[in-house]
């Protein structure tokens, strides 16, 4: 869950290396356009090599078996954007951008019938090792591999939406597996922090750029090859990729920072949580 961007050039300070390799370079952040293939290519490698990281970095915030929405810690338990727990037993519920599947894992012990699909066969080896005796699916949101309604329900907490180039061939996809009736919840970085520098502390709250580019966040190697990409739309864009692509839209959830929640993310903090939003949940319906 959450995103990188802004956070090019910072060394993770959770692990020391034991063996001294070669410095690779460190990539170049800017904004430039990337399209489908670039950025479904540049995220694959970007998430295999950062996989581990990742689960050491926020595993014990995510939890092995939670469906925490964002990094202000909303969890599916409580706010049952998926419907009340007690409806998903026995439901076929697919999971975008699964990571390690916690989500997957969550909704399994309630009775549903998750499948855990992710582009990253690195994070699905962390769901493997984590275990859960449901699917796991290495392959692209955007060109999903299942037949038309297989599911009732379909989530995902920062998974695929935000690094898509084109994210209405992910929710065209995502309509076409749903049975009717069937509900789409993903979350994605609040639109109004592209705004702001995705620093966590005071530097993050003063706009430094504007919220209606919509050019993309690049993170590219010394050959101008991209290495990382991630996509802005801003809260209208992403309202009418959802009904352009079958839905009906009905709850946009903005997750307040709640007290006891001290844990910083990325750019995600209490200080920043406190007086912007950071995570922008739709619920939309299948009709
Ligand atoms: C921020 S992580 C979120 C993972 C998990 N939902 C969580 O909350 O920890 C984003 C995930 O989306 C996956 N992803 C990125 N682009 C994707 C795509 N086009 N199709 C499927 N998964 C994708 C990445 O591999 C990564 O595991």
């Amino acid at each position: 869950m959450a995103t990188r961007r802004g956070r090019a050039g910072r060394k993770s300070t959770t692990r020391e290396p034991i063996i001294q390799e070669p410095e690779a370079p460190e990539p170049e952040a800017t904004r430039r356009e990337a399209g489908v293939t670039e950025s479904s290519r540049a995220n694959r490698g970007w998430w295999d090599r950062n996989a581990d990281e990742y689960q050491i970095e926020h595993g014990r915030f995510l939890g092995d078996d939670r469906f925490v929405w964002g990094p202000e810690g909303l969890d599916e338990a409580e706010a049952g954007l998926l419907g009340p727990p007690e409806g998903l037993k026995g439901r076929d519920v697919l999971e975008l951008g699964a990571g390690a599947a916690q989500c997957s894992r969550w909704l399994a012990a309630q009775g549903a019938r998750p499948v855990a699909l992710d582009l990253s066969h690195r994070q699905l080896q962390h769901a493997l090792r984590i275990g859960g005796s449901f699917p796991l699916v290495c392959a692209d949101a955007i060109a999903l591999p299942f037949a038309d309604g297989s599911f009732d329900l379909a989530c995902s907490a920062y998974g695929a939406l935000p690094f898509v180039a084109d994210p209405r061939l992910v929710l065209r996809e995502v309509h076409r597996v749903l049975r009717p009736g069937g509900r789409l919840v993903f979350s994605v970085t609040h639109p109004i922090r592209w705004a702001f520098p995705d620093e966590p502390g005071p530097e993050g709250l003063s706009v430094s750029g504007s919220y209606f580019d919509r050019t993309p966040y690049v993170e590219q190697d010394e050959e101008g090859r991209a290495v990382y990409v991630e996509h802005h739309r801003t809260l209208g864009d992403r309202v009418r990729d959802v009904v352009a692509s079958g839905f009906r839209l009905v709850d946009l959830v903005e997750p307040e920072w709640p007290a006891w929640n001290t844990s910083e993310w990325g750019g995600w903090s209490p200080l920043r949580g406190n007086l912007i939003p950071g995570t922008a949940i739709f619920v939309c319906v299948r009709d």
